[in-house]
């Protein structure tokens, strides 16, 4: 086999085994989940969520709205969604690590803790915290596609800046 053959079918395996298999290392990379950001707005953004800690509209919500499968979910406010877009940018965010961002400003949001199945709330807590959210290109817009969670109330490094890893793909 030509070695040039060889070095192109090398390259395609490892790419498809990258894109399969691996998490992106930096933000803002060309994705082919085309869903995510839907997803990640139906999870984490929706519309209708409760304004204030009530169990028992927490508990109608999740039922009717995003299911329990998951045992704890973050709601952010819908008001905030085009701040929320900001953070998979130079404007509102900063790169973390992998393909994660970091929001420069915190964000107030309510995290509900469930039973899976019943749906039995086991805690409401409102938090106020910088968000960490992976951020992969869709069409033409970089955008959020999941909700890391930031237990360790981490805050953006003062070094660090938005920047992007030169794309895989020309
Ligand atoms: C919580 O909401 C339910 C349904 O809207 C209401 O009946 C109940 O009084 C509320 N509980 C409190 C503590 O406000
Ligand atoms: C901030 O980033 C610098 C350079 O990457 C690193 O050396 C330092 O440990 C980081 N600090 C924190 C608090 O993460």
């Amino acid at each position: 086999m030509a070695p040039l053959k060889a070095f192109f079918i090398l390259s395609v395996g490892l790419l498809l085994a990258h894109q399969t298999f691996a998490r992106n290392d930096a933000p803002c990379q060309p994705s082919d989940w085309n869903k995510g950001y839907n997803t990640f707005v139906q999870h984490h953004i929706p519309s209708g969520t409760p304004n204030s800690l009530n169990q028992t509209e927490w508990k109608n919500f999740i039922q009717t709205k995003t299911g329990c499968s998951r045992p704890t979910q973050s709601f952010l406010s819908p008001k905030d969604l085009d701040k929320v877009r900001e953070v998979c940018s130079s404007k509102g965010g900063k790169t973390h690590k992998e393909n994660l961002c970091i929001s420069r400003q915190s964000f107030t949001f309510v995290t509900v803790r469930s039973e899976p199945g019943t749906c039995g709330i086991k805690s409401i807590r409102e938090e106020n915290k910088h968000l960490i959210l992976a951020c992969e290109v869709l069409g033409n817009d970089c955008l959020p596609v999941h909700f890391e969670g930031n237990p360790k109330n981490l805050k953006p490094n003062g070094t660090a800046v938005f920047s992007l890893a030169p794309p895989k793909r020309v």
